[in-house]
């Protein structure tokens, strides 16, 4: 069964009305497109949660630093519906630029603190426009759940936070990162590697798990993240901009594995930024 398509907010908010004068909950499951075997697993985590299902697609020109990345960030709506189609997802809603951000939007949502690290630090601006974009479809989709994966563990807690700061009366589920059998996170942007990059990718996975190991067997954690970082390297990777053990909710830097955290990290290879992260518990 096709998947109905939604463009404009007036045609959201009708069929919304309908659905809760059906009695329904309904989720969110916010996407930027191109969707992956980890998208889907979001819908249909949201599905089993007995909601009527929203999937967003929205490349949010607010959320890119960078505008070769906004440019080639790959769009296949056809395909993502096909894909879509047999989960059961009760719509599509696919808004426009204009409609989002039309002529004098001048609001910004800013998550202070957790905001401010790793992925901020390099992509200054980045969480500001996923806090605000993430707010808008709250509010267009009026929401009781919405599903994010892990992958994107930063993000995932950004949300969090805005979601308690702002009194939102939404649950933000988080799910695990879905990977490839060699260990690769799955992420859109997984496509724009060459074959030899596809066979070095699964490394930064690798080397996140070598240092998880490594730290719960006693090494420092300097010494351990700093091992990882050479690895990444020998093994073709570029710039490493960070390899850290974070805590877990509040993202504060950790040099001893006294409490529940994640490693995070973010490289490049070649042309494209992986980013990855796993969750390291004290024994
Ligand atoms: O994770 C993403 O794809 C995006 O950051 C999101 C949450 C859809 C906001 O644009």
């Amino acid at each position: 069964m096709k998947t109905t398509i939604i463009r404009g907010l007036p045609a959201l908010r009708e069929q919304l009305s309908k659905w809760r004068r059906g009695g329904s909950g309904i989720a969110v499951v916010p996407t930027m497109g191109a969707l992956h075997a980890g998208h889907l697993s979001l819908a249909e985590a949201a599905k089993a949660g007995g909601d009527r299902v929203i999937v967003t697609i929205f490349v949010n020109p607010k959320q890119f630093n960078n505008p070769e990345d906004l440019a080639k960030y790959p769009r296949t709506e056809e395909a993502d519906a096909r894909l879509l189609a047999p989960l059961g997802v009760d719509a599509i809603f696919v808004p426009s630029v204009d409609e989002v951000y039309p002529p004098g939007f001048s609001t910004n949502v800013s998550v202070g603190g957790v905001s401010d690290v790793l992925e901020g630090k390099f992509r200054p601006g980045h969480f500001d426009g996923v806090a605000t974009i993430v707010a808008k479809l709250f509010l267009m989709t009026d929401a009781d759940r919405a599903y994010f994966g892990e992958k994107d563990y930063q993000q995932l807690m950004v949300v969090r936070k805005m979601a308690r700061d702002l009194n939102m009366n939404i649950e933000v589920v988080g799910c695990p990162t879905l990977r490839d059998p060699d260990g690769l996170a799955m992420s859109s942007r997984n496509t724009r590697l060459s074959d030899l990059e596809r066979a070095i990718a699964p490394q930064l996975h690798r080397q996140l798990q070598s240092a998880a190991l490594a730290i719960k067997g006693g090494e420092a954690v300097p010494a351990a993240l700093e091992t990882a970082r050479l690895q990444l390297v020998d093994a073709g990777f570029g710039p490493v901009e960070y390899i850290e053990l974070r805590s877990a909710v509040a993202l504060e830097s950790m040099n001893l594995l006294d409490r529940p955290a994640r490693l995070v990290a973010a490289a490049w290879l070649g042309k494209v930024r992986l980013i990855d992260n796993i969750a390291v518990n004290p024994a």
